[in-house]
């Protein structure tokens, strides 16, 4: 199964009763295993998690910390772009020139990167002094 499928596949168990807007995330890890996330929304709106968020966790529990590719999928007009939240997350574990994939349920799809999504981001070596 394509990452975009298994993004498509684990959407369908979005818990998104306030919003319905249902996202999908998979990634491939540096092990070759990939990692599902679905948004879960809360009654309490802010204690709500995007897909990506989930999938990375999922990743983090599994014992991977390096994403070497990943989807996102999203029954939106246009491909379904990630929050400034997620885009940080992401590039928590992953180098500027991984291909993030996003999509629409329909199949438009926009191929990015890390570094595209989130130019100057903050990382570590902020916090170095010399
Ligand atoms: N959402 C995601 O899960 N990922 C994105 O890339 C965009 C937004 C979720 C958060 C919330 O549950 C719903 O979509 C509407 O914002």
């Amino acid at each position: 199964m394509s990452l975009i499928e298994s993004a498509r596949a684990v959407r369908e168990n979005a818990h998104a009763p306030y919003s319905n807007f249902k996202v999908g995330a998979a990634l491939k890890a540096a092990s070759g295993a990939v990692y599902v996330g679905c948004n879960v929304e809360n009654v309490a709106y802010p204690e709500g998690t995007c897909a990506e968020a989930g999938a990375i966790a999922a990743m983090v529990a599994g014992g991977d910390t390096t994403i070497t590719e990943m989807a996102v999928i999203a029954d939106s007009p246009k491909p379904v772009s990630p929050c400034g939240g997620c885009r940080q997350k992401i590039a928590e574990f992953a180098q500027g020139d991984v291909v993030v994939t996003l999509t629409t349920l329909d199949g438009l799809t926009l191929e990015t990167t890390v570094a595209a999504l989130l130019p100057g981001s903050f990382d570590a070596d902020y916090m170095v002094r010399s």
